[in-house]
């Protein structure tokens, strides 16, 4: 059993995090429809997290900030990585569990994932496609996904959309949280 820990990603994590995403999407990944509604601005720093085993970066979780009518501070989920030695041990949920945490302290209010059904319904996300939600990119109806605090408006939820403001530099302290975890 080994330990490792989650914090918010650094600038100095993104040659780890880009090997790690290289490795669990391919080096043409930017070519995916979802890259379409990740922003040039960057990610979303203040819940965007990296799992660290030592001093080694192990796993990655990226949120990007999008736009959806009715809702305000939305978030797109991912990209999420776990690096081959570590998998299967609870940790990308886990680190997703965590990460899901800080966006609720954060006060945003719905997180938009294109992603496996089976797995993130665990973390309280439905299916977005009944209730209308659309993704800019062509996608397999059942992996849009929706994870709201609020009750959800008349129908139908519309387009996601890449969002046009910068994100939220906003950290609560210099270092982020360190949240101990422990492998299974
Ligand atoms: C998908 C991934 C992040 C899972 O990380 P992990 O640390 O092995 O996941 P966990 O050990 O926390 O497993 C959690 C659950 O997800 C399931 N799971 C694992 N990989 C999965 C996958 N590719 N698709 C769907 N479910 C998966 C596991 O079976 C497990 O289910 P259980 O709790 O019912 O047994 C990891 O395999 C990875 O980095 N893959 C390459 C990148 C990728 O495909 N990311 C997409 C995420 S949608």
């Amino acid at each position: 059993m080994t330990d490792y820990y989650f914090r918010r990603e650094r600038a100095a994590d993104s040659v780890a995090v880009e090997r790690l995403f290289d490795i669990g999407f391919g080096t043409e990944r930017h070519r995916r429809g979802v890259y379409r509604l990740r922003g040039r601005g960057g990610q979303e720093r203040a819940v965007s997290q990296v799992a660290v085993a030592g001093s080694t970066v192990v796993a990655s979780l990226r949120f990007w900030p999008i736009t959806l009518a009715g809702y305000q501070r939305v978030l797109l989920l991912g990209p999420l990585s776990v690096a081959s030695a570590w998998r299967h041990r609870g940790l990308g949920a886990a680190l997703v569990q965590s990460s899901l945490e800080l966006v609720d302290a954060g006060g945003y209010q719905a997180v938009v994932v294109s992603g496996e059904p089976n797995f993130y319904a665990r973390f309280g996300f439905t299916p977005g496609t009944p209730l209308g939600l659309t993704l800019p990119m062509p996608i397999e109806p059942e992996r849009v996904m929706i994870r709201t605090s609020l009750p959800l408006p008349p129908l139908p939820l519309g387009a996601a959309r890449r969002a046009t403001h910068r994100p939220s530099r906003r950290q609560p302290s210099a270092r982020g949280p360190k949240i101990k975890a422990r492998a299974r």
